[in-house]
């Protein structure tokens, strides 16, 4: 067998969320390491449409497709227009997320169903659906060593707890467990499923976080390494997990943030 590599030639890979932020810079990332990639985006078209031309730009070919994670009949059809446009599927980044927040006692059922149905039931549609095409395809070892991948991406908030966010972080509490039972469930199978937990990364989900001078600064102080994430530093991390060279790495959380689950208030206390 040759050595594994940093690279997904032969790979078709489906990113959730893709039209901004983690999803945008994930897609291109795989697109340049070689994968055929579906660009999915829910409401933003054009943002959609933008990723896909620049990953065709870059030599990968890659299809925009709409569809709202959460609904069962569309990721149906994000999977079919899958396997229509490229065959099959080798790797899914389950990253579509959104927050509603407000404090627990102004939190409306809306607002708690709205994410849990995206970020934790939308996640749990497309693992099932990219497994079943996993499993219906079975082994492809001139692509890779597993049958199949996938990346769920959750949140350093499946760790600390959240004041003012109580849906979001136990949204992303479901999927550290969700992430864990599917990759012990399918591990026989050669299907390896992994999260990557971000800390505060520059996107549009937490503009209010880092868009004023004063807010960086505020944030920074939960940053020991003392930057902002990038996109790319998510996006980076995607790839090893969706490559062969993390060929032994299953059911496992990779926080990509900088530090802030070091628990920075301790650095000068307790
Ligand atoms: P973003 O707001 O740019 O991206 C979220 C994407 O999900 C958007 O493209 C949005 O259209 C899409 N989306 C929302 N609801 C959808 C639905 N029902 N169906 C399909 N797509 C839908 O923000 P970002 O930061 O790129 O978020 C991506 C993921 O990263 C989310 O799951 C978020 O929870 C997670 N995350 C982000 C962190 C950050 O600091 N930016 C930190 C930790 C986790
Ligand atoms: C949230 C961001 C937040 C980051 C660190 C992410 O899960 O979506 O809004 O900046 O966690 O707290």
């Amino acid at each position: 067998m040759p050595p594994p590599v940093l690279a997904l030639a032969g790979h078709v890979a489906l990113v959730t969320g893709a039209s901004s932020g983690l999803g945008a810079a994930t897609a291109r990332t795989l697109g340049a390491a070689g994968a055929r990639v579906v660009v999915n985006y829910n409401a933003d078209r054009e943002g959609g449409e933008a990723v896909a031309a620049s990953i065709r730009a870059g030599g990968s070919q890659a299809l925009a497709v709409q569809a709202d994670v959460s609904q069962e009949d569309e990721v149906e059809a994000l999977l079919a227009a899958a396997r229509g446009a490229f065959g099959t599927l080798h790797v899914l980044v389950a990253n579509a997320g959104l927050q509603q927040d407000a404090r627990a006692e102004e939190m409306t059922l809306a607002q708690w169903r709205r994410v849990i149905e995206v970020n934790l039931t939308g996640q749990f549609l497309c693992c099932r659906a990219a497994i079943r095409e996993f499993l219906r395809r079975g082994p492809a070892p001139k692509v890779s060593r597993a049958t199949g991948k996938i990346v769920c991406m959750s949140s350093v908030h499946e760790a600390i707890p959240w004041a003012g966010h109580v849906n979001y972080a136990a949204s992303k509490g479901g999927v550290m467990l969700m992430m864990k039972s599917l990759a012990q469930e399918f591990a026989d199978r050669r299907i390896r499923i992994n999260s990557i937990a971000p800390g505060a990364i520059r996107t549009p989900i937490n503009r209010a976080a880092w868009e004023s001078e004063a807010a960086e600064e505020k944030l920074l102080r939960l940053i020991p390494y003392g930057r902002i994430g990038e996109p790319e530093d998510v996006a980076q991390a995607a790839l090893w997990l969706a490559s062969d060279l993390s060929d032994y790495v299953t059911g496992a959380t990779l926080f990509v943030d900088g530090g802030m689950t070091l628990y920075p208030g301790f650095q000068d206390n307790g």
